[in-house]
């Protein structure tokens, strides 16, 4: 099987696994965790920011700052097919107790121009805007780095924060070319996931000034994400950012190989030019995800899938030669086989 449901499912590597098991351990709710500790600097280092936490996952690291920039009763704008309003069981509002805006625009980015007509004036009645949450690759496309400094001057003016869900940052600069640092710079907080296309088991980073960290590990310990010998997680987290940064753009030619393939078809649509990164989303018109689903698992290669739209997702642990099998296999799928 091919497994391009997602870049989650990438597994530790050999070398990875012996970096973790060598890893030096401490207590980290004692801040007596040296991997954690160095982890943390590398993190804050990367994303040009004053400080870093080690939190347990992607929705932990976009739940801290909803939870401290907003807070009850606040308003954070959002894309409306963003992670968090979606993907995260509402933790927005049932944890943090914040009002999610989303806005839909067609290709998942947000603007000033949409913004602005979602601020809300100061008023007696009226909940506060607090936040603008930016997700940073969304459906695999990046955000224009004039669009996001645009975003943030705006957030300014009105005294709103700016959190990126970078989960897949490092995608956005590969792909962009643009600095990590410059790219967080638009952002007062980024969270980036370590357990993606990076490749670690677990994880993710959230990075923010050293006010906001110091308060974020109150709000992590809250959480029950207060860990101890994480040392050892931290570990795979430093291989991921020494290792599988640069090599992220092989996954972006494979995406683009395979959306490539897709879009030589009788059946699928695509729109080739929104393969930015890693991630190919299509259809088939008039069927059902489902059906497509099981379609290409009866050739071997396991794609995610959600109403009418499907995604393959590459990564680490799928090469070229996979690329070019699954584009092989692509090429030989009937349009018949969605009716039959
Ligand atoms: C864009 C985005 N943000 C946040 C997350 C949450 O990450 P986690 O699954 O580690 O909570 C994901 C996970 O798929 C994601 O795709």
């Amino acid at each position: 099987m091919y497994e391009l449901r997602s870049d989650t499912f990438t597994k530790p590597s050999e070398a990875m696994r012996v970096a973790m098991a060598h890893a030096e351990v401490g207590d980290d709710v004692y801040f007596e965790d040296p991997t954690i500790n160095r982890l943390e600097a590398i993190a804050a280092g990367i994303t040009g920011k004053e400080k870093a936490l080690f939190v347990t996952s992607g929705s932990m690291g976009n739940l801290i700052p909803l939870y401290l920039n907003g807070g009850r009763a606040a308003e954070v704008l959002a894309h409306a097919h963003s992670h968090i309003i979606h993907h995260e069981v509402g933790s927005a509002a049932a944890i943090a107790g914040v009002i999610p805006i989303g806005i839909d625009t067609p290709r998942g980015l947000l603007d000033v121009a949409c913004l602005k007509e979602h601020v809300k004036p100061i008023a007696y009645d009226l909940a506060r805007t607090a936040m603008i949450e930016v997700e940073n690759t969304i459906g695999g496309i990046c955000y224009p780095i004039d669009t996001l400094k645009e975003i943030k001057a705006f957030a300014e003016l009105h005294e709103m924060k700016v959190h990126m869900d970078g989960a897949r940052l490092f995608n956005a600069s590969v792909a962009t070319n643009v600095d990590v640092k410059t790219i967080a710079s638009c952002a007062d907080t980024v969270s980036f996931c370590l357990s993606k296309g990076l490749g670690a088991p677990v994880g993710s980073m959230l990075c923010g000034t050293e006010e906001f960290i110091d308060k974020a590990r109150k709000i992590r310990k809250m959480l029950g994400g207060g860990m101890r010998q994480s040392g050892i997680l931290a570990a795979a987290g430093i291989y991921a950012l020494e290792h599988n940064i640069q090599r992220l753009a092989e996954d972006h030619r494979n995406a683009k190989a395979i959306a490539t393939a897709l879009s030589g078809t009788t059946w699928a649509r695509i729109e080739l030019d929104d393969v930015e990164t890693n991630m190919v989303f299509f259809s088939v018109p008039d069927i059902h995800f489902e059906t497509v689903v099981q379609v290409f698992k009866n050739h071997q290669i396991l794609c995610g899938g959600d109403g009418s739209t499907i995604r393959l997702v590459t990564h680490l642990d799928f090469s070229q030669s996979d690329t070019e099998r699954v584009c092989a296999i692509i090429r030989t799928i009937k349009a018949q086989e969605f009716v039959a």
